[in-house]
């Protein structure tokens, strides 16, 4: 499957011992992790540019693609079955070792890859990447870690651990996210939970209200997303589609659909609608159609103006008169308080609601950053609810399942100014949709619904 390439592909780029050969997926693969892991770098980007860089063929860059993502995905699991087969602390090795390890053990334990290929890949890439020197310590350390299959190492290391620690080697998640989804799930649906972000969805597309209907997609071989009467999953590259490149349709999480939907439904006055935290643009330019369609308005806020610049072409292809985009600080908000009907405040979060979309963002984020989101997003809901005209309704929405982020924020903020709505009424077709911690959220679930873990709360202002 991976086509080995002539020597000279490395030829000026690194000291090849003469015996050595590595085929381009994995060789772009490990510059990849190393990219993610020494510079800090998107998975996701360092992947293209890698790909790129090595020129690789479809079929290479889908084996390449599958390393990066499982590995990244899998790695605090990998790394203490390397430290187990070494003997040693990961700490102790070179890091760009370690990174041809866990390429290996992902190859062995996650790919059902042949022992002897994982085994001599691995060592021939250490030589070609790093040096023959190290290639005897990869050599082994792989043939250890390949001694037994995952289910084997799995009960190995999880044996007298309770069953959320097992969790966190069995799911590949770090403790304190599986501590979080322990406090807003089920038991029974935790490992679940967890498993579904291991596995990468099918991009899901919107079409804009007004400005394409949904057979345009249907036709072009999409089908339709579960619930929302806008969304369509589709293989393939988004920017191949007419309606996607002339911004009548976008890239758009089912989800993210769904909580944006629930405001439009709650009976509420025509008027102005307020997005308070736009950029990039996709909620606003969903509301902005439902607006069009409403007799309303859209106002767009947005603290960056190259985040701005991203709503501006989001809405472009509706009439100028339905849409305006500022730019501010919405806790300051220069607008008149009590004048909208709609308001969406879709607050910075952790994002932990899209590990499935990013790889590597699992190790990355922390229960610091999301401690440290917390004032910015109550005061964001405040200034929602201070610029909601009476009976006019408030979403507070975040791409988060973290209960500090969610229904703790709600619950802080929501005083005797609002009332708390029944936000799952609002979405009647969607089964399970509310929260198990406060059934008048909504809280969506990638293993539940498919989409990503979308948390929504709806007041009305009194
Ligand atoms: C979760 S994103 C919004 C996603 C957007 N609603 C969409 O569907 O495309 C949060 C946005 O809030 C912006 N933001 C952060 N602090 C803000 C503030 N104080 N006022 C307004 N926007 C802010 C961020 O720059 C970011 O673009």
């Amino acid at each position: 499957m991976n086509q080995q390439r002539p020597r000279k592909d490395f030829r000026g780029r690194r000291d090849l011992p003469p015996e050595r050969f590595i085929d381009l997926a994995r060789m772009a693969a490990f510059d990849t992790l190393r990219d993610v892991h020494s510079s800090g770098a998107y998975a996701n980007l360092a992947l293209a540019d890698q790909q790129r860089a090595h020129d690789l063929t479809p079929q290479e860059a889908g084996l390449c693609t599958e390393l990066v993502n499982g590995t990244c995905r899998w790695e605090g699991t990998y790394d203490r079955i390397i430290e187990a087969a070494a003997g040693r602390s990961l700490d102790s090795l070179q890091p760009a070792i370690v990174d041809v390890l866990r390429l290996g053990t992902h190859q062995l334990l996650g790919m059902r890859t042949p022992t002897h290929a994982a085994v001599s890949t691995s060592v021939d890439l250490a030589g070609v990447a790093l040096g023959e020197r190290t290639t005897g310590v990869v050599n082994a350390i792989i043939r250890k870690v390949a001694a037994k299959d995952l289910d084997e190492w799995l009960d190995e290391l999880t044996e007298g651990m309770g069953t959320l620690g097992a969790l966190v080697l069995r799911t590949g998640h770090p403790r304190w996210i599986v501590d979080a989804w322990a406090a807003v799930l089920p038991a029974d649906e935790l490992e679940a939970a967890l498993q579904a972000d291991n596995v990468a969805p099918v991009p899901s597309l919107v079409v804009r209200p007004g400005l394409a209907e949904r057979d345009e997609l249907l036709a072009d071989g999409g089908r339709p997303t579960p619930y929302s009467p806008f969304g369509v999953v589709r293989e393939g590259n988004p920017s191949d589609i007419p309606a996607v490149r002339q911004r009548r349709a976008g890239v758009q999480d089912e989800g993210s659909q769904l909580v944006a939907l629930a405001l439009t439904r709650v009976e509420a006055e025509q008027g102005r609608w307020l997005d308070l935290c736009a950029g990039p643009g996709g909620k606003a330019a969903l509301l902005a159609g439902l607006a069009q369609q409403d007799g309303s308005t859209l106002l767009a806020n947005e603290l960056h103006e190259h985040r701005a610049e991203l709503v501006r072409k989001a809405l472009m292809a509706y009439p100028v008169n339905q849409w305006q985009v500022v730019v501010g600080d919405a806790t300051a908000g220069d607008w008149e308080p009590g004048s909208f009907t709609r308001v969406m405040a879709d607050v910075p979060c952790s994002g932990l609601g899209s590990l499935r979309r990013r790889p590597e963002s699992r190790w990355r984020r922390s229960p610091q950053e999301v401690h440290e989101l917390h004032d910015l997003q109550a005061q964001l809901l405040d200034a929602a609810i201070e610029a909601a005209a009476p009976g006019g309704v408030v979403a507070y929405v975040t791409c988060s399942p973290h209960k500090a982020e969610t229904s703790a924020i709600v619950t802080q903020v929501a005083d005797d100014r609002v009332e708390v709505l029944d936000a799952p009424s609002l979405l009647p077709e969607v089964d399970g949709a509310a929260a198990h911690t406060d059934p008048r959220f909504v809280q969506l679930w990638p293993h539940r619904h498919g989409t990503d873990a979308m948390f929504l709360a709806l007041l009305r202002r009194r």
